[in-house]
């Protein structure tokens, strides 16, 4: 990739995300309808079964010991009735990750499964911070943390090919953060592309702020939705659920407790409550 400039390279990526397909219409009707004071469930379910690979994944997302429903349910209108409006958001956009996570990024050096589970996890990490944080309109950080790697995916048809580039620099600046050395070799990173991707997805500006956030020092910091994605993907990390290759190469700030509004306190109870969730649903889609 050497001899292009930077916004060659850039254009080249934006010119792939053409490609990768919308994000699922049917998760976008079912997040509207699910914005409506009173839900209408018979109409929830009318749009989402309408695409048979996010109804499976719903239903064993919903079945896993990680939302504790008392009994298992075979339909989605069963589920729904027993779910809470943020439950129910949570599952479906899960339920869509998987339609593009599921896949190996080999540039990071993510198996299938590690990318979805990492990013489900952060989803449950974000869930339980927020919850203990008193925060009251958690759905657009529960939105940022379940996709807020959603830019590798473009990145990776990149990455792989450059990742020995990335590695020695690394080696020879260790210094350097991934996020610097990806810059360096080309040009862009996965923050800004997930970030313009979820904009181009018409995704509300506090989820693709937090998103392009997630790995600025001090972009983390300007809103709290911003603060607890970047938290909770560390503490995702730090549990070693699958970030590949470019775990240990972030920092994370001083401040990034006060402004994400967490108690040093709930750091502990949030990671095993997340780290036993991950598990339940690690066993309830793979085995
Ligand atoms: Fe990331
Ligand atoms: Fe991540």
């Amino acid at each position: 990739m050497s001899g292009q400039g930077a916004s060659a390279i850039l254009d080249q990526i934006f010119e792939k995300l053409d490609h990768i397909p919308n994000f699922p219409e049917t998760a976008q009707k079912a997040l509207r309808l699910l914005q409506q004071e009173d839900v209408d469930f018979r109409e929830l379910e009318k749009i989402v079964r309408h695409d048979a690979a996010i109804t499976a994944n719903f239903l064993k997302l919903v079945n896993s010991a990680a939302f504790g429903l008392p009994r298992k349910v075979n339909t989605l209108i069963q589920a729904f009735s027993l779910l809470g409006i943020n439950q129910i958001r949570f599952i479906l956009i899960a339920s869509c990750t998987g339609k593009y996570l599921n896949r190996p990024l080999k540039g990071y050096g993510l198996t299938p499964h590690e990318v979805w589970i990492h990013s489900l996890s952060c989803g449950l990490m974000a869930e339980a911070l927020a919850r203990r944080a008193g925060l009251s309109r958690p759905e657009n950080l529960f939105t940022a943390a379940l996709l807020h790697d959603i830019g590798k995916i473009a990145l990776d048809l990149f990455v792989e090919g450059e990742l020995e580039n990335i590695r020695d620099i690394i080696k020879k600046n260790p210094d350097l953060t991934f996020m610097q050395a990806e810059w360096m070799v080309l040009g862009a990173d996965h923050a800004i592309v997930g970030a313009e991707l979820l904009r181009r997805w018409e995704f509300p500006k506090e989820v693709y702020f937090a998103v392009r956030a997630h790995h600025d020092e001090s972009l983390m910091l300007q809103t709290r939705t911003a603060a607890l994605t970047a938290l909770a993907n560390t503490l995702t990390n730090l549990m070693g659920f699958g970030a590949g290759t470019d775990v240990f190469a972030y920092e994370i700030p001083d401040n990034l407790l006060s402004a994400a509004g967490v108690a040093e306190t709930d750091l502990f109870p949030s990671i095993v409550e997340a780290f036993e969730k991950t598990e339940a649903l690690k066993a309830a889609l793979f085995s």
